[in-house]
């Protein structure tokens, strides 16, 4: 163990302002290095996100600082989901500073993070790591930890995107419309569909899970709630467009982008899913279209759109192929025996 620094474990939603922003420093330091055009997160975003977490996710933080506890140089944390699935799972993350690496920070705190699983009676550590920085991947094969789902986060620029083709797609979609409706939400969801939203939400569970020992998530309305208000107070516009059958009344699939006023440049594109019985007529690119054809006009500014597939993911990858997304980093997740990592550790 690395002792010669001072670790503290962070109130998160009562931290001190010079711990919001020595956190919001290290933050973004290391997001630099991964993402060197993108603008920084600024410090008033951290700072809302982490005082608006869910009651459902129990976060634990601790922080290392320099010795005269003047900045933050390194950081990990580990999530315990409190729902009523996965109750064997904990993801965690760990940045060190670039300058204080290969020092045994990043141990030091992986013991933290697996002490504090182990306590709460889990078995498997999630992590994920990016070619952008190639020692998270190095750190996680020391460990011996075993790549769950490979994927890369792709990218659309708007410069290279072929607009005829979003209108072509509009125009086949629009065949659908004596069977099916397009509609969106703005924002937050209606409070008065929220049980059939979350059985909408249900379908990112069918996306490929690769390797990894994961059980289907069901997110509940009250969890719901939750997450939007967090997602409020850190400024991400959540747009949802639905594609309804008109007899039944039923959602046959969905499309979600986030975008905030701290990047506007940057759209993120979230899950994409249409129930298996609706599929084969068009559907998701006619969702895919609709989006974009609606965040272009409504944010002249974007340029990029980000999206993180599995590289199993045919479906949705033809889909972004055709519109001309480009792997833009490597995403691989990780999964761990919490045993494994101790014996490590020891
Ligand atoms: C990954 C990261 C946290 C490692 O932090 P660190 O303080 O340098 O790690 P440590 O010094 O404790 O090293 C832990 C082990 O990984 C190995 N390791 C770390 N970086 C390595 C590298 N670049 N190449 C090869 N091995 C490496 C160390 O040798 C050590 O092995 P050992 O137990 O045999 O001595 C740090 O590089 C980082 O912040 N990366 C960006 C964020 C990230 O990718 N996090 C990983 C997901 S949680």
């Amino acid at each position: 163990m690395n002792s010669q620094y001072k670790t503290d474990l962070l109130d998160l939603k009562n931290a001190s302002d010079k711990e919001y922003f020595a956190l919001n420093k290290i933050i973004n330091a290391v997001r630099y290095e991964r993402q060197p055009d993108d603008p920084p997160i600024p410090l008033e975003e951290t700072t809302n996100q982490l005082k608006n977490l869910p009651s459902f996710v129990d976060l634990k933080m601790w922080c290392i600082w320099n010795k005269d506890h003047s900045e933050m140089i390194a950081q990990g944390n580990v999530g315990l989901m409190r729902t009523e699935e996965n109750k064997h799972l904990a993801q965690f993350d760990i940045i060190v500073h670039a300058d204080y690496r290969r020092q045994g920070i990043g141990k030091q705190l992986l013991g933290l993070i697996a002490e504090a699983a182990k306590a709460d009676n889990r078995r498997l550590l999630l992590t994920d790591t990016n070619d952008r920085i190639p020692a998270g991947e190095a750190f996680m094969q020391r460990l011996g930890a075993q790549r769950g789902l490979e994927g890369h986060v792709n990218q659309l620029r708007i410069s290279d995107l072929d607009h005829n083709l979003i209108q072509d797609w509009l125009e086949q979609g629009q065949k659908n419309v004596s069977e099916f409706e397009l509609g969106v939400w703005d924002g937050i969801y209606p409070q008065e569909q929220l049980q059939e939203i979350v059985a909408l939400l249900d379908l990112t569970n069918q996306q490929p899970f690769g390797d990894l020992e994961v059980e289907e998530m069901h997110i509940t309305p009250e969890q719901l709630v939750e997450m939007q208000k967090m997602d409020a107070a850190r400024g991400n516009q959540r747009c949802t467009v639905y594609v309804i059958e008109k007899t039944s009344g039923k959602f046959a699939g969905y499309t979600e982008t986030v975008w905030n006023a701290n990047r506007p440049e940057i759209l993120r594109q979230d899950m994409t899913g249409v129930f298996p019985q609706y599929r084969g007529k068009g559907l998701g690119r006619w969702l895919k279209a609709a989006m974009l054809d609606r965040q272009l006009k409504l944010h002249p500014e974007i340029k990029f759109v980000r999206t993180t597939n599995a590289d199993t993911n045919a479906a949705m990858l033809r889909i972004n192929n055709e519109l001309g997304f480009k792997p833009y980093m490597t995403s691989i997740l990780w999964q761990m025996e919490i045993g494994q990592v101790l014996e490590y550790l020891n």
